[in-house]
């Protein structure tokens, strides 16, 4: 029988590894990935239910691990909560080529290939929560050297709608959180110096939960969740 499963990216720190802890605490079974294999270790070891494969995004050789992992393990995805993400924040005078390239490669793409290669391994009523931000959420407040990246945020807002028009008929879900401040390392490269509201146990729950209910209520919606600005 196949194992059922919550795949979550971006799991080494942050929103992604607390979301992770919340969602092995409720007694779901969680794969989680990021490069670090030695932060993924220390999430591993609180608890029985989370799996981890080290694996960059970025790298298509790398990505096959986590499709390897998942069809060597007989699993079968019931929700991927795709958290994964980088920020560059530099005036958009100094932003080049390649910093838009890595933003669109590290924000976008690598949700596409994610999706397109795990595609065959979800379950029936299957919900992916894509994970996006504030910043890209049409008529949120803007801040100077964030256009890169609130961009690419914004893309993957539109793809998440898109892929919950194209994956309706295989009964997959599709939504998108755009989040606020949450006090991480990404906020703080983001707005040196300024607290968020919330931490990242708090909103994971949020987002946890959301990832287990909400598809059974909404599909292909872009929802704020912010207490404030940032
Ligand atoms: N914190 C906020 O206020 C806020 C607000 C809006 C939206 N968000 C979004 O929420 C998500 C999580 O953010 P966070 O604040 O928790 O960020 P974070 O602390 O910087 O964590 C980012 C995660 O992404 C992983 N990652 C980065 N590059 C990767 C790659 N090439 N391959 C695989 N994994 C990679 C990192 O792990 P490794 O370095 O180990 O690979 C890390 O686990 C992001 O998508 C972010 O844009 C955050």
């Amino acid at each position: 029988m196949s194992k059922k499963i919550i795949l979550i990216t971006g799991a080494s720190r942050g929103i992604g590894f607390a979301t992770s802890r919340y969602l092995a605490g409720e007694k779901h079974q969680v794969l989680a990935t990021a490069r670090s294999g030695e932060l993924l270790d220390s999430l591993k070891s609180y608890s029985k239910r989370i799996d981890c494969v080290a694996c960059d995004l970025l790298d298509a050789g790398s990505l096959q691990k986590i499709i390897d992992y998942v069809r060597d393990h007989n699993m079968e995805i019931q929700a991927l909560i795709h958290n994964a993400g980088g920020l560059i924040n530099k005036p958009f005078r100094e932003l080049t080529d390649q910093d838009w390239n890595t933003m669109w490669e590290m924000n976008v793409l690598s949700a596409v290939r994610l999706l397109r290669a795990l595609l065959p391994f979800f379950a029936k009523q299957a919900h992916i929560v894509t994970i996006g931000s504030m910043g890209g959420f049409q008529g949120s407040s803007k801040f100077p050297g964030l256009s890169a990246y609130s961009t690419s945020k914004g893309a993957l807002s539109v793809w998440s709608e898109c892929m919950a028009a194209e994956l309706k008929d295989m009964g997959i879900s599709v939504n998108c959180l755009c989040l606020g401040a949450v006090q991480t390392e990404m906020f703080q490269m983001a707005f040196p110096g300024v607290k968020a509201p919330l931490k990242s146990a708090e909103i994971a729950e949020f987002i946890g939960d959301f990832a287990l209910k909400a598809h059974k209520y909404m599909n292909g919606k872009v929802l704020p969740v912010a207490l404030g600005d940032p």
